[in-house]
C-alpha cells in the first residue's frame, strides 16, 4: 500500500472517463470529508464544553488537540493494515471509529471520556488521511488520477465547512451553543452527534465500492483484480496491468525503513526537508483558526452568532481557494506558489497580530475598537486565502512526489506524522498561550513561522512540477547546487 500513491507514474492503456471509477473515488473521498468534519466540529462546541466541564485553558487545549495524537497513530498504521486486511475493510473500520467517536463525544460524562472518544475519532481521521488518497490513486486511470486525487483535499475543506455550518445551525436553532436543543441535551452535544450521519454514509459506501486491484493482486486474487480493472477502471488489458502491479509490489517489498536513514540526526536530509515542510504547514497556525475561530472571535468582542457566521464564511473561502490551487499548481509550479503563499500568510497574520494588540477591556468585556476589528477580520481571512491556495494543498502534493521511489512510502508517512504532531503542538497550546501571553503575541509567533517558511522553501525545496517521479534524485535543493 505504498508506491501506488505515485501521481504521474504511467500505467498507460486505460480508457478514461469511467463513471464507476469516479463514483468509487467520490465514495472514498467521503473519508476525507469526515477527516475535515471530525477535526473541525469541536470549533463550535469548545466554549460550551469547556464551561460545562469547568476546564482550565490547558485542559481545554488538550481536549481539542488529543484527537491529533490519534491521527498520528492512525496515519502510521493505516498502510500496513490496508495491506493486511484490504482497503475496504480499513475504510469500514474508519467509519466505525468515526461513528463511535461522534456518539461517545456527544454523550461524554466527563472530559476524560470525551478525550478518549476524541482519540478514537482521531485514529479514524489518521486512517482516512492515508487510505482515501491511496485508494483513489490505486483505482484511478493514470490520465485522470491528478484530478481525482485533488478531490481528496477538496473533500477535507468541504468537511470543515460542513462542520462549521452544522455547528452554526445547531447553535442558532437552540439559541446558543450551551442552550438545550432536542431530548434535553445542549446544542454542543448535538454538534458531535450529527457527525454520526456522515460516518454511517461512509460505512455503507465503503461496503459498496470495489476492492482495489492492487490489494487483490497482493492477496493472490487475480481473477477478481482483472474483473475490477476491466469493469471499473476501464482497463482494456487487465492481464498486462496485473503483471505491472506484481512487479511494482516486488520492488516495494525490497524497500525498508533503512532507505530513509541517514547521517543528519539519523535521517536523510531530504526526509528532514519533508518533515519540516509538513511541520511548517501547521506552525503558521492554520488550525488555531479552523479549530478555535468561534472562540477567537468571541474573545475579541464578537457576539456568539457573529462568531459562528464568521467561521462559516472563512471555511467557504477555504473551499473556494482550494480550486485556485488545483488550477494553478501545474501552471505556476509548487515553489513559486509556496513562496507567494508565505508572503501572503505573513501579511495576513501580521495584520491580525497588530489588531489583537489593540484589544481593550478584559474577561467578557473585551473588544477591538475600530478599525482594528475589521483589520483583524481581513487579516485572518487573508491568511486563510493564501493558505488554502498554496500551503494547504501543495504540501501534500509535494510530500507525494518529492521523494525517490525507494524511500517514498516511509518518508511520506513520517512527514504526515510530523504534520499531525505540529498540529497537536499548535492546537494544545493555543488557548493557554492566548490567555497567558495574549493573542497579539501568539499571532506574531505564527507570522514569524510564515517568514521562516519563505526562506525554507527558497533554500530547500526543489521544483518538482512536470518532473517524472522516476527522476526524483533524493537530493535537497542545496545538495543539487
Ligand atoms: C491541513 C489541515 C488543515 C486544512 C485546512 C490541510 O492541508 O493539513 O491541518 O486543517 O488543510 O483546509
Amino acid at each position: 500500500m505504498t508506491d501506488k500513491a505515485e501521481p504521474g507514474a504511467s500505467h498507460g492503456g486505460q480508457r478514461v472517463g469511467h463513471g464507476r471509477v469516479i463514483a468509487a473515488s467520490i465514495s472514498a473521498a467521503v473519508g476525507a470529508f469526515l477527516f475535515g468534519f471530525d477535526s473541525a466540529v469541536i470549533n463550535g462546541a469548545v466554549d460550551s464544553l469547556s464551561a460545562h466541564f469547568a476546564l482550565s485553558s490547558f485542559v481545554e487545549g488538550f481536549a481539542v488537540a488529543v484527537a491529533l495524537l490519534g491521527c498520528a497513530v492512525g496515519a502510521w498504521y493505516a498502510g500496513q493494515l490496508a495491506d493486511r486486511l484490504g482497503r475496504k475493510r480499513v475504510m469500514v473500520l474508519g467509519a466505525v471509529l468515526f461513528l463511535l467517536s461522534s456518539i461517545g463525544s456527544g454523550i461524554a460524562f466527563t472530559v476524560w471520556d470525551l478525550m478518549l472518544w476524541r482519540i478514537i475519532g482521531g485514529i479514524g481521521i489518521g486512517i482516512a488521511s492515508v487510505i482515501s488518497p491511496a485508494y483513489i490513486s490505486e483505482i484511478a486511470p493514470a490520465k485522470i488520477r491528478g484530478a481525482l486525487t485533488s478531490v481528496h483535499q477538496l473533500a477535507i475543506t468541504i468537511g470543515i465547512f460542513a462542520a462549521l455550518l452544522s455547528d452554526a445551525l445547531v447553535a442558532h436553532t437552540a439559541g446558543g451553543a450551551g442552550d438545550t436543543l432536542w431530548l434535553g441535551a445542549p446544542a454542543w452535544r448535538w454538534m458531535f452527534l450529527i457527525g454520526a450521519i456522515p460516518a454511517i454514509v461512509y460505512g455503507i459506501l465503503s461496503l459498496l465500492i470495489p476492492e482495489s486491484p492492487r490489494y487483490l493482486v497482493r492477496a493472490g486474487k487475480d481473477i477478481e483484480a482483472a474483473r475490477v480493472l476491466r469493469s471499473v477502471v476501464g482497463d482494456p488489458d487487465p492481464d498486462r496491468k496485473i503483471v505491472d502491479i506484481r512487479s511494482s509490489l516486488h520492488q516495494e517489498a525490497r524497500t525498508s525503513f533503512r532507505d530513509i536513514k541517514g547521517h543528519r540526526f539519523g535521517l536523510k536530509p531530504l526526509v528532514w526537508v519533508g518533515i519540516i515542510l509538513a511541520g511548517l504547514q501547521q506552525l503558521v497556525g492554520i488550525n488555531a483558526i479552523f479549530y478555535y475561530s468561534t472562540t477567537l472571535w468571541k474573545s475579541v468582542g464578537f457576539s456568539e452568532s457573529d462568531s459562528f457566521i464568521t467561521s462559516v464564511i472563512t471555511s467557504v473561502i477555504n473551499v473556494a481557494l482550494t480550486f485556485v490551487a488545483i488550477i494553478w499548481v501545474d501552471k505556476f509550479g509548487r515553489r513559486l506558489l509556496l513562496l507567494i503563499g508565505s508572503c501572503g500568510m505573513f501579511v495576513g497574520l501580521g495584520a491580525a497580530s497588530l489588531s489583537f494588540f489593540h484589544a481593550v477591556g478584559s474577561g467578557d468585556n473585551i473588544s477591538l475598537p475600530e478599525p482594528w476589528g475589521i483589520i483583524a477580520l481581513i487579516g485572518a481571512n487573508l491568511f486563510v486565502i493564501f493558505f488554502a491556495a498554496t500551503w494547504g494543498p501543495l504540501v501534500w502534493v509535494l510530500l507525494g512526489e518529492m521523494f525517490p521511489n525507494n524511500m517514498r512510502s516511509y518518508a511520506l508517512a513520517i512527514g504526515a506524522v510530523g504534520n499531525w504532531l505540529c498540529n497537536f503542538l499548535v492546537s494544545v497550546s493555543f488557548p493557554f498561550l492566548a490567555q497567558h501571553i495574549g493573542l497579539g503575541t501568539v499571532y506574531c509567533v505564527y507570522a514569524a513561522f510564515a517568514v521562516i517558511s519563505f526562506f525554507f522553501v527558497k533554500s530547500k525545496i526543489p521544483e518538482t512540477t512536470g518532473a517524472e517521479l522516476e527522476h526524483m534524485t533524493g537530493k535537497t535543493l542545496h545538495e543539487s547546487n
